[in-house]
């Protein structure tokens, strides 16, 4: 009788768990071991340090494997966060040189597990990519996010510091699992309050919990807070009374926050207040900033995004300020560099700043919520984006230059090194909105541990961990995921066309706004210059000589239209509708099939998905597949909506193979 009862409550069991699955575990989905498990094996631990104790505990409920020590040695300084394991049969050894090392090797011990891997004969060492892995959330005080998708922010304030919610530690281990190591808790265009005392002590109650997993907190600030929280006269960073007001605020921060990372600034962009303001540099601003940081080994990353309504082209304008100032910052100063030249598309050169810049440190950043690529509604596996970037070779040092080269220290030599994304997380259950934008946060952080890992090999794990560990289940999915960032591409701005999106909000297509009266370089037209002659943007000589910020290596192949690739010939050039393509067909043609093709690739992805069905909980199932209708109505939208608005000036028929707008 009890066996039958057990049986039945093992099935109502399985049966819900495959009936409601929130998606809130992400991909960390270990399952305790048993008692008789852990009693045949040992975790041990010779450190005493709190992050070592997490790794202990993680490994001692989670590993079901042979017995474990782990071990400081102060001497392994190559290592830098990193770990080496080492074992067989019966015994593994981990060895880091920093508590958190400790940490990362317990999470890919666990990670190996999880994705069916061998673990009897490892002989592993993993060295980090980069030293300072780090998110940065746009999340303002009053809980709206920026760009944000996944509902309000995580930090809820007005607790703070008393009440912690249980999704701190939640967000602190999910970051630990892929190595993220640093977080900027609020928006780049910060509110000056974040650095009141009130705020500053409610930011220790988040650090505290980070520390445990090895995070630091870093805060975005506002240039002003001088003049608006401190009541100085103006907040000149050569003034003697703001640089004491900053000296003050930063020593009040670390009597709070000791291991407090530093300071991310936006300054003189998009209205935001900076050194300008006042006569003075970047360089002068980020230097008084910097100096003050020094003394606590913490560092200012100071972003590169900057650009005026001006008749100069929006993609050189930050070359153009930044370059003339390369030698003059401080080596705590770090210049974080959007991946691209303007925004965030779905696809865009590398920015000319990486490798230009030869005597100043160097960061990526990138976004991983999906302010220009259909928010949390459409399925777009970031990584082939992220790795596009990182491996672009930018010839600036000669062949071999790539972007993730510069930036992780081998060709630049850095103290510090440093990469960073936009988060895509939010209060929502799942935390990102969209299932699948899980995959892009995992994705972000793994490269960010180790920007040599190949996309396809992210997303398996990935799936493994999140959905199924079935080798077919594997496959299909990953496919999917594969095309998905091509597919974005394909229906919203194939071949180099940039920045066609609806005025602000960046959802829908709205490639004729072009006479609102706003900044013409924030419409449309600005970017794609469609005319009865052709349509794309001319950057090279002729045009706006943006080509000429790059290598000469680069700028004789992208400035080039027989050269250029096909996906940046309309970033790069203004081509005649009847232009013959590589394909043989005329401009006109090639654009309609392309966005026709991004059509059928969500559509494919819809079938994939509706395939998989008995081997995913339902809820899952039913959440991804409503997501994937929307995104398909949208694919739909982009192609007409540009292709019907693109054809006012060819003049030309849609080929008659093409799905017809409706
Ligand atoms: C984009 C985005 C803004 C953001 C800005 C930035 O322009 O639309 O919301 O503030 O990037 O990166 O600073």
């Amino acid at each position: 009788m009890m066996k039958i009862r057990l049986l039945l409550l093992f099935f109502i069991f399985s049966f819900s768990c495959l009936y409601a699955e929130d998606g809130s575990k992400l991909w960390l989905r270990y399952t305790p071991v048993s008692k008789e498990m852990a009693k045949n094996r040992s975790i041990t631990a010779d450190a005493k340090n709190p992050v070592a104790v997490q790794a202990q505990h993680e490994l001692a409920t989670f590993w079901k494997g042979q017995s474990i020590d782990l071990k400081l040695d102060k001497k392994l300084t190559h290592l830098k966060d990193g770990f080496k394991i080492t074992g067989h049969r019966d015994r593994i050894k981990v060895t880091a040189h920093e508590p958190a090392g400790l940490l990362y090797a317990a999470y890919h011990l666990l990670q190996l597990q999880e994705t069916d891997q061998q673990v009897l004969n490892l002989n592993v060492e993993e060295i980090p990519s980069f030293n300072i892995r780090m998110l940065n959330h746009w999340d303002n005080l009053d809980r709206t996010v920026e760009r944000g998708y996944a509902g309000y922010s995580l930090w809820q304030w007005d607790d703070l510091p008393g009440q912690l919610s249980p999704r701190y530690e939640a967000y602190a281990r999910a970051n630990a699992s892929i190595g993220i190591n640093a977080t900027v808790i609020n928006n780049v265009n910060a509110s000056p309050q974040i650095l009141s005392s009130e705020y500053l002590l409610k930011l220790k109650g988040l650090s505290d919990v980070f520390r445990r997993y090895g995070i630091k907190v870093y805060l975005s600030v506002n240039f002003s807070s001088p003049k608006i929280l401190g009541g100085t006269s103006d907040s000149d960073p050569l003034n003697p009374q703001v640089i004491l007001w900053w000296k003050n605020k930063v020593k009040e921060i670390y009597s709070v926050i000791p291991d407090f990372g530093g300071f991310l600034v936006k300054a003189n962009s998009e209205g935001q207040p900076g050194p300008q303001d006042y006569g003075r540099t970047h360089a002068e601003g980020a230097n008084m900033l910097a100096a003050i940081l020094k003394p606590y080994q913490a560092l200012v990353m100071w972003r590169a995004f900057v650009y005026n309504p001006s008749t100069e082209d929006r993609a050189k304008q930050a070359y153009q300020e930044f370059v003339p100032l390369d030698g003059q910052f401080s080596d705590n100063v770090i210049i974080q560099i959007k991946n691209g030249p303007i925004d965030f598309q779905p696809r865009e050169p590398f920015n000319p700043l990486f490798g230009a810049l030869k005597k100043s440190h160097e960061m990526v950043e990138f976004q991983i919520t999906q302010e220009y690529l259909g928010f949390s509604n459409h399925l777009v596996y970031l990584a082939p984006l992220f790795q596009e970037t990182l491996d672009h070779d930018t010839y600036a040092d000669g062949k071999g230059s790539t972007v993730a080269r510069f930036t992780d220290g081998t060709l630049r030599p850095a103290r510090k090194t440093a990469i960073a994304a936009v988060a895509n997380i939010g209060d929502d259950t799942n935390w990102t909105g969209h299932h699948f934008a899980q995959a892009n946060w995992y994705a972000y952080g793994r490269l960010a541990w180790n920007h040599q890992l190949a996309s396809e090999q992210i997303a398996e794990e990935w799936i493994a961990m999140t959905f199924s560990k079935d080798k077919q289940f594997i496959a299909a999915v990953k496919e999917m995921m594969m095309t998905s960032r091509e597919a974005a591409v394909n229906y919203m701005m194939p071949l180099g066309l940039h920045h066609i999106f609806a005025f602000d909000h960046h959802y829908g297509p709205e490639p004729w706004g072009d006479q609102k009266g706003g900044r013409p370089d924030w419409m449309p037209w600005y970017y794609h210059q469609a005319d009865t002659i052709g349509v794309g943007f001319d950057r090279t000589a002729r045009g706006s000589n943006a080509i000429s910020q790059y290598s000469p290596h680069v700028a004789n192949i992208y400035g080039d239209i027989l050269l250029c690739p096909d996906q940046y010939l309309l970033w790069f050039h203004h081509v005649p509708w009847h232009y013959t393509m590589k394909s043989g067909l005329s401009l006109w043609d090639e654009l309609c099939y392309q966005y026709d093709l991004g059509v059928k690739q969500v559509r494919d992805m819809q079938k994939v998905w509706d395939r998989l069905e008995n081997q995913v909980d339902q809820q899952r199932f039913a959440e991804v597949q409503s997501k994937l209708k929307i995104q398909a109505k949208d694919a739909v939208w982009w192609k007409d909506a540009c292709l019907l608005y693109f054809q006012t000036y060819s003049k030309r028929p849609i080929p008659y193979d093409i799905e017809r707008p409706v």
